[in-house]
């Protein structure tokens, strides 16, 4: 990302207490920036029908305008005023929210800008189970735009410390409630076409969706709009969640300079050298890696390490979503 002059600003970091949550909403009313817990990964929130907020959050991240932004609303009520919810969206709905769930479905005309669906006719929405993420939601009275809470091609945050590393000085507010429970992002289903499609493995595994639709998931990963329009990247810039040395993954061995990444205790050839060694489950939990993997992947991409080898993680449940943001991690660029 080539540098950009940005006004530096006072980020105040407070806990996500009443006054915290009330703060965050009058901030995001008057088209403030306001880093939010949610169960997935922290967002970085603003208000999505105001499109100089929207801007602003763009380059907050630096994240390329053509990447659209998840409309994080209270509930189903709220999430049918800006979205058209077919059967099938409907069921999934009632299923899964609030939870690590969004779905892309045709935007109601004008719900939010045309900057935060960045001109597609979808738009993606989720309602997030974090009690703090609803009560900001519900005091904000509006859909609220929030990506990932960190710089473009950076880990995502699962703490505030996380998003603090960052955004210091580029927002107004970070509510702090801890790290992220699931720690991981929603998954993504596209409901705008004839098939709901999988876009992005996430907090939600396969299986119990596989289970309420009563049918298998396609997988895309190249994805065009629901019209054949404008092609898009969800979430999905190949190399999206980068640390800043190489990533391998399903590691026969570590090598010299390279930390390792471990899964359930195992510890690959030439473990005993490696710079650093985290697990990101010893009992082999994929609920529990998910939950560690960002704040893992942040610790290991640290000074004298030259690569971090993943131990293999199986590709069951949330082994998909896991796999695949380290298959991203692993990404030239
Ligand atoms: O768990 C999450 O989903 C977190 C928390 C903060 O809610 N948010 C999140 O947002 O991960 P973000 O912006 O980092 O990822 C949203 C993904 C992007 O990759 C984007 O391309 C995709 O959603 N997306 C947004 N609108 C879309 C649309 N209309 N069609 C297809 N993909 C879309
Ligand atoms: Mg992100």
């Amino acid at each position: 990302m080539a540098a950009m002059a940005q006004t530096r600003i006072g980020t105040r970091l407070v806990p996500a207490d009443a006054a915290g949550i009330h703060e965050a909403a009058r901030l995001l009313r008057a088209g403030g920036l306001v880093a939010l817990p949610t169960e997935t990964v922290y967002g970085l929130a603003c208000d999505a029908t105001d499109p100089r907020a929207v801007a602003r959050l763009y380059a907050a991240k630096g994240r390329p305008s053509f990447n659209p932004l998840i409309a994080h609303v209270p509930d189903l009520a709220a999430a049918r005023r800006i979205g058209v919810f077919s059967a099938e969206a409907e069921a999934l709905a009632a299923r899964f929210w609030p939870g690590p769930l969004t779905l892309v479905v045709p935007a109601r005309e004008g719900a939010v800008c045309d900057l935060a669906r960045a001109g597609l006719s979808t738009l993606a929405i989720r309602v997030p189970a974090h009690p703090v993420a609803r009560a900001v939601l519900e005091a904000a009275g509006r859909p609220i735009a929030a990506p990932s809470a960190n710089r473009s091609g950076h880990v995502s945050p699962t703490s505030a410390d996380h998003v603090m590393a960052d955004l210091d000085g580029l927002i107004e507010l970070v509510l702090d409630a801890g790290a992220s429970a699931v720690g991981i992002e929603s998954t993504i289903l596209d409901c705008s076409g004839e098939r709901t499609i999988l876009l992005r493995p996430g907090g939600l595994a396969r299986g119990p969706i596989e289970a309420a639709l009563g049918h298998v998931l396609a997988r895309r990963t190249t994805h065009k709009g629901a019209a054949g329009e404008a092609p898009i990247a969800p979430g999905m810039l190949a190399s999206h969640y980068a640390p800043s040395v190489p990533v391998r993954l399903d590691a026969a061995e570590v090598r010299p300079g390279e930390a390792l990444l471990g899964f359930a205790g195992a510890r690959p050839a030439g473990s005993e050298a490696a710079v650093a060694v985290l697990d990101l489950s010893p009992t082999g939990d994929l609920v529990e890696a998910a939950a560690n993997l960002f704040a893992h992947l942040r610790a290991l991409d640290a000074p004298g390490v030259t690569g971090i080898a993943v131990a293999p993680i199986p590709h069951e449940g949330l082994g998909e979503a896991i796999r695949d943001r380290l298959n991203r991690a692993a990404a030239p660029r």
